[in-house]
């Protein structure tokens, strides 16, 4: 398996993948989670390729840019056991070479929003290097994470705005047998944390099953949601009921798309659901 980190090898190495390429761009320090995406690539594709980038555009002042765990070493070894071909993993100084001044890809719509709104220009930093990546390795498809919904709604959008050729497909959250979503900021939980964060799941299920009774007064299921996250130690950013496109449901809506993000300690969680009428 092939690991490069340069742009000219990138390009030689993607030229020699058979059939359809997928892409899974992570920011490394891998998880079951991230194992889950490349097998839903691997399924969508005959060759699959993961990018490691922990991408500073996306890190406001004073979050973990730093601290972020990078272990290049064990993630390699994983992905090469899981009979991943091909792994890119560039410095900021090859993905960036003209510094902060990078060009920025900006979705028109919906970046200013829920986790938008808490971390001022995340959402532009990440869809800045989605674009790049997809730009560098052209895949036919290219597989994130149902867990950052927002994300994943923004990246679509960005791929239909830019007329990238590459499919963007969502795969299922991966969660810890007590409801807890896979996240490597889950590390940075006390025991006492750890023991508390599932209740960020526990509350957007309820939320859920409040919805598929027929509740449709969603600022008190948000109220209920913000005010369970608070009980259980997390100093909530948002808890919302909105429209899987992440707009502002109606009264006769069948769907929508229950998101969460709070603080616990030293991390910043998110989760989401999906609900459909019963
Ligand atoms: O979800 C992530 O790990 C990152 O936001 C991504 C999509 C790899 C872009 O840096």
């Amino acid at each position: 398996m092939p690991i490069v980190s340069d742009i000219a090898a990138l390009r030689e190495a993607r030229a020699r993948l058979p059939g359809r390429v997928a892409l899974v761009p992570t920011m490394g320090n891998l998880h079951a989670g991230h194992f889950s995406l490349v097998r839903a690539a691997r399924e969508r594709a005959d060759s699959v390729a993961v990018s490691i980038f922990v991408n500073p555009l996306q890190f406001g002042p004073g979050e973990d840019y730093a601290d972020y765990p990078r272990t290049l070493e064990d993630d390699a070894a994983a992905l090469a056991e899981e009979g991943v071909d091909l792994v890119f993993a560039p410095d900021r100084r090859r993905m960036y070479p003209y510094g902060d001044s990078a060009t920025r890809v900006t979705v028109g719509e919906g970046a200013e929003i829920l986790c938008g709104e808490f971390r001022p220009g995340h959402f532009e930093g990440v869809t800045t290097v989605v674009a790049m990546l997809l730009n560098l390795v052209r895949p036919d498809v290219a597989v994130f994470g149902e867990k950052d919904y927002q994300q994943l709604v923004l990246i679509r959008r960005m791929a239909a705005d830019l007329h990238f050729p590459t499919e963007i497909a969502g795969a299922p959250t991966v969660r810890e047998d007590d409801g807890l979503a896979m996240s490597s900021r889950n590390q940075y939980l006390s025991a006492a944390e750890r023991a508390s964060a599932p209740e960020l799941y526990a509350a957007l299920r309820e939320a859920a099953e409040r919805l598929r009774a027929g509740e449709r007064d969603y600022a008190a299921i948000e109220a209920a949601g913000l005010a369970r996250l608070s009980a259980a130690g997390f100093r909530p950013d948002y808890f919302t009921v909105l429209s899987p496109d992440l707009r502002r449901p109606d009264a006769a809506a069948g769907e929508w798309r229950v998101l969460a993000a709070g603080r616990l300690g030293r991390a910043r969680l998110i989760d989401n659901l999906a609900v459909a009428a019963a």
